[in-house]
C-alpha cells in the first residue's frame, strides 16, 4: 500500500489528547477561528461551498452527500424558526466502533466540528447523542464542551463575535434504532425512539418540529480539516464518487483487529492482509461483511475489490459504515445469520409488520437451521420473507438491514444452509474456544 496522508487520527496518538491545552497545541480551533475571526471571516454560505467542494459523503452508514444535506435546511430569512444540529453518536451497527476513539481521544475535535457546522446552517445549538453503554465517549466529550465552555469557545458570543452557539450532551439507553435518525429525535425529545415517516424529513420537522440535520460523528469530525485545508484538498483525496480517508473498523477472523485509518481506493485485501495482520490463524477468508451486519455479505475470494461506495456495488454490497467484519474458513455461515438474525429481531421497534414479523421469523428460523432442526422448505421461506421485508417498504431502513444480509446469505451460501436442513446438523464443527471471550 501506498504511503498516504492522514488527519483522522493523528491526535488520537499524542498523551492526553482530549485535553483542550493538547488540542489547542496540535493547532485545535484554528478552524473556527478562521471561520469567525479570520483576515477574511468566512459567510455561512462559503463554509458550506467547501463542504460541496470536498464532496464527502456521511460516513453514518448510507453515505448522502454532507455539502448538499446541509443545503436542505431553509433560508433562515423566510424560516426564521429555530434550527438545530443533531451528532449520532449512537453507534451500534454490528462491528462498528470508529465514533468511540474520535470522542474518547479527540473530543474537541468534535466540538469543534459542531460549532462550525451550527455556523454554517445557522444552528442554535449541537445534540450530541451518544451510545448509552459508551461511558468514556460521553464524559470525554462533556469534559470537553465544559472546557470550550470556559475557554469562550462554546456558549454565548464566541471568539467575540456575534455566534452564539450551545453544544449538548444525551445518553442513549443501548437501543439500536435510536441511531436511525428520526427515532434519535423522538428518543432526544424523550419520547420512545420510534423512527418517524418521512417525508418531513428533519431539515423540515426535525427536533422539536424544527430544521434539523442529523450527521455522524466521523462527518462533523472532518469539517475543521475541510475548512482549514479547503474542500478541493479533501476532494483530491480518494476514488470518484468516495473522497478523503475513512475510519475502518475491522473485526471478527484477523490477527490485528482495531480502528484504522485509510484513503478511499484502498481494496479490502490491503486492509486484511497489510493492516490487519492478514487472516488469524494463517487460514482463509470465507466471507465478510465491508461495513456492519446491514451489508451484503461478500465472499473471501473477492476481497480485491475497493473499499469505496462504488466499487462495493459490483459485489452486491455497500460501503456501510466501513467496519469489516471478517469470517474465516472454519465459520458456520448458519450461525452467523443467526445471531444477526437475532440482533435485528431484538431491536426492531414493532411498528411496521414486515420488519416486527419478519425479523422474528428470520430468528426463529435461522435458529432452528443453526442447531439442526431446520425444515424442508426453511431455506426458500427465509428467501421470501426476505424478499417481503426489503426494500422501502417500511417506515426505516431496519427492516432492510435484516433482510440484505439474509438475501446475500442465501446468494452466496445457499447449498451450505440446505445442508444444515438436509443432515439435520451444522455440518461445520462448533470451535467453541475460538471465539473471542469464550470459556
Ligand atoms: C436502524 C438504523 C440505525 C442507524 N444507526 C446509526 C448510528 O448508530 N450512527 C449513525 O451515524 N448513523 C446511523 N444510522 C444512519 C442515520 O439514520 C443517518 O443516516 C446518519 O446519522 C446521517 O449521518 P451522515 O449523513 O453524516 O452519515 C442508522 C440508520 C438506521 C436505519
Ligand atoms: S422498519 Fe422496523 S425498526 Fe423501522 S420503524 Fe418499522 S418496525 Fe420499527
Amino acid at each position: 500500500m501506498n504511503k498516504f496522508e492522514t488527519w483522522l487520527l493523528d491526535r488520537t496518538k499524542v498523551a492526553n489528547s482530549h485535553t483542550l491545552a493538547v488540542y489547542k497545541q496540535l493547532g485545535g480551533y484554528h478552524a473556527l477561528a478562521k471561520v469567525l475571526t479570520g483576515a477574511k471571516p468566512m459567510t455561512p454560505a462559503e463554509v458550506i461551498n467547501e463542504m460541496k467542494l470536498s464532496e464527502i459523503r456521511g460516513r453514518g452508514g448510507a453515505g448522502f452527500p454532507t455539502g448538499m444535506k446541509w443545503t436542505f435546511m431553509p433560508d433562515p430569512v423566510k424560516d426564521p424558526r429555530p434550527r438545530y444540529l443533531a451528532i449520532n453518536a449512537d453507534e451500534s451497527e454490528p462491528g462498528t466502533c470508529k465514533d468511540r476513539v474520535l470522542m474518547e481521544k479527540d473530543p474537541h475535535g468534535l466540538v469543534e466540528g459542531a460549532l462550525i457546522a451550527c455556523y454554517a446552517m445557522r444552528a442554535q445549538a449541537a445534540y450530541i447523542y451518544v451510545r448509552g453503554e459508551y461511558r468514556l465517549s460521553y464524559q470525554r466529550v462533556q469534559a470537553a464542551i465544559d472546557e470550550a465552555r470556559a475557554a469562550g469557545l462554546v456558549g454565548k458570543n464566541i471568539l467575540g463575535t456575534d455566534f452564539s452557539c450551545e453544544v449538548h450532551m444525551h445518553k442513549g439507553a443501548g437501543a439500536y434504532i435510536c441511531g436511525e435518525e428520526t427515532g434519535l429525535m423522538e428518543s432526544l425529545e424523550g419520547k420512545r425512539g420510534h423512527p418517524r415517516p418521512k417525508p418531513p424529513f428533519p431539515a423540515a420537522f426535525g427536533l422539536w418540529g424544527q430544521p434539523t440535520t442529523v450527521n455522524n460523528v466521523e462527518t462533523i469530525f472532518n469539517v475543521p480539516f475541510i475548512v482549514l485545508r479547503g474542500g478541493a484538498w479533501h476532494a483530491s483525496i480518494g476514488t470518484k464518487g468516495s473522497k478523503g480517508n475513512f475510519l475502518c473498523g475491522i473485526s471478527g477472523h484477523v490477527e490485528k483487529p482495531g480502528v484504522y485509518e485509510l484513503p478511499f481506493g484502498v481494496t479490502a485485501r490491503e486492509i486484511v492482509e497489510q493492516v490487519a495482520g492478514g487472516v488469524w490463524k494463517g487460514r482463509k477468508c470465507k466471507a465478510w461483511f465491508p461495513g456492519g451486519s446491514s451489508c451484503a455479505m461478500v465472499k473471501g475470494e473477492d476481497l480485491d475489490v475497493v473499499l469505496d461506495h462504488d466499487s462495493l456495488k459490483t459485489k452486491g454490497s455497500s460501503l456501510g459504515t466501513a467496519a469489516m467484519i471478517i469470517f474465516d474458513d472454519q465459520t458456520s455461515i448458519a450461525r452467523v445469520m443467526e445471531i444477526i438474525a437475532r440482533f435485528y429481531d431484538h431491536e426492531s421497534c414493532g411498528q411496521c409488520s414486515q420488519c416486527r414479523e419478519g425479523t422474528q421469523w428470520l430468528s426463529q428460523i435461522f435458529h432452528r437451521i443453526a442447531t439442526g432442526h431446520g425444515q424442508e422448505d426453511d431455506v426458500a421461506t427465509i428467501e421470501s420473507l426476505a424478499k417481503g421485508m426489503a426494500p422501502g417498504k417500511t417506515i426505516c431502513a431496519l427492516s432492510d438491514a435484516a433482510a440484505i444480509p439474509t438475501l446475500s446469505a442465501v446468494r452466496l451460501f445457499k447449498d451450505e444452509l440446505l445442508e444444515c436442513v438436509r443432515q439435520k446438523r451444522d455440518p461445520i464443527p462448533y470451535p467453541r474456544v475460538e471465539y473471542a471471550g469464550a470459556h
